[in-house]
Order: C-alpha cells, then sequence, then structure tokens
C-alpha cells in the first residue's frame, strides 16, 4: 500500500521505516529541509538501535523516499499518517496548531479518496477536530475519513515494539477505514483491536498516565523504604510477582523523563479538567515526579559537607538507557539545580554528549566514564546505561577524590559497592 508520513520525528521515522521493512511503499515528509537531505543520503537525525540500517535498506529497495511538501504525499498516497509532535503549551495543554496546519494541508490537497490517521499523541476529540477542519475547507465528506491509530513505542526500542505489539489500536468511524488499516497491519499478524475514535485517543493518553503514575507510585514507596531501612527492591519484586500488579515499571529512582510521559500527563489532566472532571492523581503523579529529583538531591546535600566547590561526576544525561533523548531528562534538571549551589560539574554520557552540550553550560563534558570520575567527590549515577553498570568500580574508586556513590536508577549492588570501599546511596535501596 501507498503510504504518507507527516512528520519525521521519532514516530514518524520509526513507523515510516517499519511499514517499508513490511513491504508497503513510505513517503515520509518533514518540513525540516536538512533532516530531508540528511534522510535522502540514509543517515538518521535520531540514535535509534536498528534505525538507520533499516532506512538505508529500504531506500536502498526503493520502498522508502523523502519530501518536504505534504501536497505530494496526499497526492501518491491512500493513507496519511500525521506523526507531528504536539508539545506542551505553557498551560499543560497539548499544542495542535502543528496537527492543524497538516489538516489543512492535506485538505488543500485532496483529490481522490484519503485515510487520515492520527499516530501523534493527542487528546480525545481530536480526531473531530481534524475532520472538521478537513470538512472546512473540502466540503465532499467522500473525499476522506480520519481514523485513529496511537503509538506505544519506548525510546531506545522503538523498532522491536512496532514490530511486536501488544496491541494495534484501530480507532475507525466506519467499515471502510477498518478494511483499508486491516490490510495496512496484516503482515504483522497482530492483536487488532477496532474501537471507535475517540476510544482509540483516551487508550493513549490513559495508557501513558497510567504508566507513569505506576513509577511515581513505586518512586513514593521508595521514600518509606529510606525512612525504615527496607529495601525497595525487594518490595517491588514481592508486589510484581502479583499478575494484577505486574514487575514493570517498579524500578525506583529520580524519576520518569522522556517527551512521552510528562507531556501526556499534563495533557490528559489539563483536557480532563477542560471537561469537567478532577483527576488529581495525575497531579500528584507529576508532582512525585518533580519531587523526585529534589529528594536525590538532598541525599546529595546531607552526605557532602559544604557542596559548594565540590566536584560531582555525573553518568548519564539522557533520560533512559539506549537513546540520546534529553528531553525532559532528570539528569539535566539535576545538573542545573546542583549548579546554583555553585557545583563543579564533569559529565558523560555513551550518546546524548551533542544534545546535552547544546544545553548545558559550565560543564566539562569527558571522553569516558573513567575520566569524568578522575579526582570527583562524588559519582552521580543518572541514566542506567549497561556500560555504567558494568564498569571496574575498583578502579573509579582509585580515580575518585572521595569514593562517594548516588545510584540514581538503583542500578548497582548496594553491598558491592560498601566492599569495594564506596559510600553507597540508593533510593530506598535500605
Ligand atoms: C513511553 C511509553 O513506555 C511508550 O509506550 C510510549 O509510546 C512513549 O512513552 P519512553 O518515554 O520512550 O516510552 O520510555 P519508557 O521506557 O517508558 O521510560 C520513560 C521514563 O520512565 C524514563 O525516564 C525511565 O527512566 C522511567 N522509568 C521507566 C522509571 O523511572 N522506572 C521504571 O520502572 C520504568
Amino acid at each position: 500500500m501507498k503510504i504518507g508520513i507527516i512528520g519525521s520525528g521519532y514516530v514518524g521515522l520509526v513507523t515510516g521505516a517499519c511499514f517499508a521493512h513490511l513491504g508497503h511503499q513510505v513517503l515520509c515528509v518533514d518540513n525540516d529541509v536538512k533532516k530531508i537531505e540528511m534522510l535522502k543520503r540514509g543517515k538518521s537525525p535520531i540514535y535509534e538501535p536498528g534505525l538507520e540500517s533499516m532506512l538505508k535498506e529500504n531506500i536502498r529497495r526503493k520502498r522508502l523516499s523523502f519530501a518536504t511538501k505534504v501536497d505530494r504525499a496526499t497526492r501518491q498516497c491512500e493513507i496519511l499518517f500525521i506523526c507531528v509532535n504536539t508539545p506542551p503549551k505553557m498551560n499543560g495543554e497539548a499544542d495542535l496548531s502543528f496537527v492543524e496546519n497538516v489538516s489543512r494541508e492535506i485538505a488543500r490537497n485532496l483529490k481522490d479518496y484519503r485515510l487520515i490517521v492520527e499516530k501523534s499523541t493527542v487528546p480525545v476529540q481530536t480526531g473531530e477536530w481534524i475532520h472538521k477542519t478537513i470538512k472546512q475547507i473540502q466540503a465532499s465528506e467522500s473525499l476522506f475519513d480520519v481514523a485513529s491509530n496511537p503509538e506505544f513505542l519506548r525510546e531506545g526500542s522503538a523498532i522491536h515494539d512496532f514490530l511486536n505489539p501488544d496491541r494495534v489500536i484501530l480507532g475507525v468511524s466506519n467499515a471502510r477505514a477498518e478494511k483499508i488499516l486491516r490490510k495496512l497491519y496484516a503482515p504483522l499478524k497482530a492483536n487488532l483491536v477496532v474501537t471507535d475514535l475517540k476510544s482509540a485517543e483516551i487508550i493513549k493518553h490513559a495508557s501513558n498516565s497510567f504508566l507513569a503514575t505506576k513509577i511515581s507510585f513505586i518512586n513514593a514507596v521508595a521514600r518509606v523504604c529510606d525512612a525504615t531501612g527496607a529495601d525497595i527492591n525487594n518490595v517491588a519484586l514481592g508486589m510484581g510477582l502479583d499478575p494484577r500488579i505486574g514487575p514493570s515499571f517498579l524500578n525506583a529512582g529520580i524519576g520518569f523523563g522522556g517527551f512521552c510521559f510528562p507531556k501526556d500527563l499534563s495533557a490528559f489532566l489539563r483536557m480532563s479538567e477542560r471537561l469537567g472532571v478532577r483527576f488529581d492523581m495525575l497531579k500528584e503523579a507529576l508532582t512525585i515526579n518533580d519531587e523526585q529529583k529534589k529528594y536525590f538531591i538532598q541525599k546529595i546535600e546531607n552526605t557532602i559537607w559544604n557542596l559548594t566547590d565540590k566536584t560531582l561526576a555525573v553518568l548519564g544525561l539522557s533520560f533512559k538507557p539506549n537513546t540520546d533523548d534529553i528531553r525532559y531528562a532528570p539528569a539535566i534538571d539535576i545538573i542545573r539545580e546542583l549548579q546554583h549551589e555553585k557545583v563543579k560539574i564533569r559529565a558523560y554520557d555513551p550518546e546524548a554528549m551533542t544534545r546535552a552540550k547544546q544545553e548545558l553550560r559550565d560543564v566539562k563534558f569527558c571522553r569516558n566514564a573513567y575520566e569524568t570520575v578522575r579526582n570527583a567527590d562524588a559519582l552521580l549515577l543518572m541514566t542506567e546505561w549497561d556500560e555504567f553498570v558494568d564498569l571496574d568500580y575498583k578502579r573509579i574508586k582509585k580515580l575518585m577524590r572521595h569514593p562517594v556513590l548516588f545510584d540514581g536508577r538503583n542500578a548497582l549492588n548496594p553491598a558491592e559497592m560498601r566492599k569495594i570501599g564506596f559510600k553507597y546511596c540508593g533510593i530506598g535501596r535500605g
């Protein structure tokens, strides 16, 4: 089938590459000319394991091409995916202006029937707005339908998640749209859940909000563990064996980041309030997440006397491992807060250095973990990259001025670290 992807970012690029991989003909559109030029050369503007090779392979097989104008996709493709970003406004609501602009551009070029599919994470009722907007310009409703097909891709495992979905949600308003999307996803042989547009939109927001709330819950429990000497990893293990709870997303730490959870929680909360629904649980999930960073800094202040002019080594800047994305990354906020106390920061991340250098000032960016910890008064592990778990911590200890380790992701074994001679501080690790 011929597919147009409008918006070639984290979601659009993975979606386009994977649909091409499944044998479809895909045209990825983006208004960033430099990004499109880079993509035409087979270079990925984002770090996502496996993406660049999948792009190259499908460009070679002529299944994947790129353009900067929406009209080409509207003319050539029977299905048009809206994958543009929906950043948060100051009040936390989702900014849908990019979605509106794309809807208008599609409407202006509609000649034959097109199925327009919202894949960007959008608040409920957005599909209705897209329909109304296109109808204003292109009166004939027989020329288009609008559907919702939210994504559940985790950065760092997005290709795996696309090709091995727990479920594919198809929010449709008629049988024609359903038939088209069933044919599109047929190669995946996935569990297709067909529902209405609004339910599909809410499934996405509610899923991310629940996952984020689950993380804030375990982070609050970790504080209780700190206050009592219990071990949060044992508590999470015991809880997670109940299939109604499940072991995933029970890892306590410095909180969730990324461009999805914080944004989607706020957008869902604001939309609920606009609908007259009190949803304070989401407020609390956001509050706990913000407090978790302050809680981690408090641990540092309680452990290191006179922080001013001390040197702290930060390992990990991305919001999670296997990505270069630092959007809403706890590490960035914590570094900025510590710099107010005139702390000297040395930092390293396997993939996020380029992006971090654009965001942070007065940080000594190092080439590897061992250089980072040299003469440091403490080590802050902020992202649980495998390479940080596998470091030679006896060597690390020798390189540091003082063997003090704050494990923001509970990625290390406290007994092993203490045996090496570190003063080890985790989050809820007893
Ligand atoms: C998330 C959702 O998982 C995905 O389904 C959705 O499509 C997009 O948003 P992503 O943000 O890429 O994916 O990463 P995820 O693995 O969910 O982690 C998000 C944040 O939560 C990270 O900062 C991670 O460190 C944190 N996290 C995750 C925890 O603090 N504890 C956990 O147990 C799990």
